[in-house]
């Protein structure tokens, strides 16, 4: 009977490619597993037990915080601060940077991550997810936001855990992307999507039409350009993770641009822009402010927003062509 390879032999494999590696990021993503299935066991049952709806609170974004955003946030901090691999943490939900408390060891890497994303989907059992990114610190000393503020290509890390209909976890160290689904019988990641690549071009395009109307003409001329061709399909869950997903297996562009009313968009550089355009190269696709390479993107702020198009390669291509007034 084979159990096949689950996430955490899968890590070990990748340690042992490191002969001089400490065993410290294994250890660290190994708590990060734990994390992601106590997250996926509450997101499960949410119907069941009362913390469907609102806490009634906004977070930093003025968004109206889930409980199982706050859950989600508690579950991460928790299980990650005590390893003794973290000089800190950023969470989406939190206004400022997360220390690690004076009775755990410090460590050399940093955490950030979207704990919930796709929120305003809960009640509605449609999928969300958690996104994060790791990057690397001067080990030990307290870490203070500019630690954070490190671009993109910067990343040893990156990875999402989807809450779908099955619960997935897929990530990157810079050896190509890899996806685990969880087997909820055994309790293990396991190994179901090996060196996951995306195709150059999809032909689905996802983008919040509902926002026509704040569009500059790069998008409106480039989303003409689409529903004039054959075969081409609009898909928007609005949960960033699961329209990310589809796009990554399948083929396709996912676009938040900058408009009318927010020059920035709504997606967030450090938690959301930077972990899935560190996936989306490495599985051989792009990912641009319409301007310039995500992963460059030089941080100023913790919860900095950035306009996003991410996907396969000629998709994102002809996308920025048409935002800079060059399509045709
Ligand atoms: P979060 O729930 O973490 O705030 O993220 C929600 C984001 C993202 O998941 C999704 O792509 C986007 O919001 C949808 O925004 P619109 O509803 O404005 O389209
Ligand atoms: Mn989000
Ligand atoms: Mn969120």
């Amino acid at each position: 009977m084979t159990i096949g390879m689950t996430l955490t032999m899968f890590l070990l494999e990748e340690q042992r490619r490191h002969p001089d590696s400490s065993g410290s990021f294994t250890a660290l993503f190994s708590d990060l597993v734990v994390a992601a299935k106590l997250i996926s066991r509450e997101v499960n049952k949410a119907g069941l037990i009362d913390i469907i709806g609102a806490t009634g609170e906004t977070n930093i974004q003025g968004e109206e915080v889930q409980k199982l955003d706050e859950l989600a946030n508690a579950t991460l901090i928790k299980a990650m601060e005590h390893g003794g691999h973290l000089a800190g943490m950023a969470s989406e939900e939190m206004d400022d940077v997360i220390s690690i408390d004076g009775k755990y060891p410090k460590g050399g890497y940093l955490l950030l991550f979207d704990p919930l994303d796709g929120s305003s989907n809960i009640d509605v059992n449609v999928s969300v997810g958690t996104i994060f990114s790791i990057l690397k610190c001067a080990p030990g000393h307290d870490c203070t936001v500019k630690d954070f503020l490190q671009q993109g290509v910067k990343q040893v890390a990156a990875g999402y855990i989807l809450y779908g209909s099955s619960t997935m976890f897929v990530y990157t160290t810079g050896h190509g992307v890899h996806g685990f689904t969880l087997d909820p019988s055994v309790g293990e990641f396991l190994l179901s999507h090996e060196n996951i690549k995306t195709p150059e071009r999809g032909k689905i395009y996802s983008i919040n039409e509902g926002n026509t109307r704040h569009w500059l003409s790069g998008t409106q001329k480039y989303v003409d350009s689409l529903k004039a061709r054959e075969g081409v399909s609009a898909r928007y869950v609005g949960s960033l993770v699961c329209d990310f997903h589809r796009n990554l297996l399948k083929g396709g562009v996912f676009l938040y641009p900058g408009d009318k009313k927010f020059a920035d968009g709504k997606l967030r550089l450090l938690y959301e822009a930077n972990p899935l355009s560190f996936i989306i190269e490495q599985a051989g696709g792009s990912a641009s402010t319409g301007d310039q390479r995500i992963l460059e993107v030089q941080p100023t702020k913790l919860h900095q927003r950035v306009p996003l198009i991410i996907g396969s390669k000629l998709d994102v291509e002809e996308a920025c062509k048409w935002w800079k007034g060059e399509g045709k």
